[in-house]
C-alpha cells in the first residue's frame, strides 16, 4: 500500500537537494505533487516530467515563498489545479554566511525572509485550505543549527530556531481542526548547500557524528514521509532531529 495514496502535497524549494528528493518519495508513494523553485524554469520543468513517471498528478511553479503575494497565489493556483492540499513541507532555504560582526543587514534580511518570512507566508494561506477540509499536515524544515547555534551563522540559525517556535504554536492553534503541525532537523546532509563547505571541515564533523557519517537526503525525505503520512497521525508541535545523533 502506498502512503499517501489520493493527498495532495505541496514542497517548497524542490529543484534540488532535500526539497527534490521529498518530491520524488511523496510521487512515488503516490502523492499528488506540487512544488516550487526559484532560479531556473528549464529545470523545474524537466523535474515535473521526471516525477510525472511516477503516475501521480505533478505539477512545479515559479514561486518566491518570501513574497507574501507570491506564496497567496502560489496557494489559489494549487486549489485551481489539484482542487485540495493535504500536506505542506515548507523546505525552500538559503545560507548567507558570516560572523556577526561582519554579517550586513542584507544578508540577515535575506536569511530570515527565505528561511522564516516564507513559513508564515505558506502556512497562512494554506491553512484557510486546510482548516476547510478539516484535516492537514505542515512539516516544517529547522536544522540542528537552529537547536544548538553555530559560530557565522547567526542569521541562519536565528530563523532556524524562529521555525520551531511557529511551528509549536501553529501547532496549538490548528490542532482542533485536525491539522498537524511539525518540525524536521536535519543534521549534515549532503546537498549543493553543503557541497561548498571545505572537505576538512566536513571530514572533521563527520567524525563528531555518532552514526560516524553525513545524512543522505533519503534519511530526511523519509522522515517527512512518516511525518506526511496517517503513520504519526497522533504527532503534533514535535521536533524531529534526523542528524545521525549530533544533538
Ligand atoms: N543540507 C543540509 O545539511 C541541511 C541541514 C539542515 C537543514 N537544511 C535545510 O533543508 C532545506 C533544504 O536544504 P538543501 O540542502 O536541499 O538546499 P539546496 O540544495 O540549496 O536547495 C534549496 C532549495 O530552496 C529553493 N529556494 C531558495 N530560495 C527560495 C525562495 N525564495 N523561494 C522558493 N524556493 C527557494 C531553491 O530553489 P532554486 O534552486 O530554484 O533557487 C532550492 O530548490 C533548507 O531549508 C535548509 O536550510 C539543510
Amino acid at each position: 500500500m502506498k502512503l499517501l495514496e489520493g493527498k495532495t502535497a505541496l514542497v517548497t524549494g524542490a529543484s534540488k537537494g532535500i526539497g527534490r528528493k521529498i518530491a520524488e518519495v511523496f510521487a512515488q508513494q503516490g502523492a499528488n505533487v506540487a512544488f516550487t523553485y526559484l532560479s531556473s524554469v528549464e529545470k523545474g520543468q524537466a523535474l515535473e516530467q521526471e516525477l510525472q513517471a511516477f503516475g501521480t498528478k505533478v505539477v512545479g511553479y515559479r514561486s518566491d515563498a518570501s513574497k507574501f503575494d507570491e506564496a497567496e497565489k502560489l496557494i489559489n493556483d494549487i486549489v485551481a489545479d489539484f482542487g485540495t492540499i493535504d500536506i505542506v513541507v515548507n523546505n525552500a532555504g538559503i545560507t548567507k554566511d558570516g560572523l556577526l560582526l561582519r554579517m550586513t543587514e542584507e544578508n540577515w534580511d535575506d536569511v530570515i525572509n527565505v528561511n522564516l518570512k516564507s513559513i508564515f507566508n505558506v502556512t497562512k494561506s494554506a491553512s484557510k485550505v486546510m482548516m476547510k477540509q478539516r484535516k492537514g499536515s505542515f512539516i516544517n524544515m529547522s536544522s540542528v543549527v537552529g537547536i544548538q547555534g553555530n559560530a557565522g551563522q547567526a542569521n541562519y540559525a536565528a530563523s532556524k530556531a524562529g521555525i520551531i517556535g511557529f511551528t509549536k504554536s501553529v501547532a496549538k492553534e490548528l490542532g482542533s481542526r485536525n491539522i498537524r503541525a511539525n518540525v524536521i532537523a536535519p543534521g549534515f546532509i549532503r546537498t549543493e548547500m553543503t557541497d561548498v563547505l571545505d572537505p576538512q571541515v566536513v571530514a572533521g564533523w563527520e567524525a563528531g557524528i555518532p552514526l560516524k557519517r553525513a545524512g543522505s537526503t533519503d534519511d530526511i525525505a523519509n522522515a517527512c514521509l512518516f511525518l506526511a503520512s496517517d503513520l504519526s497521525s497522533y504527532i503534533t508541535g514535535q521536533t524531529l532531529s534526523v542528524d545521525g545523533g549530533m544533538v
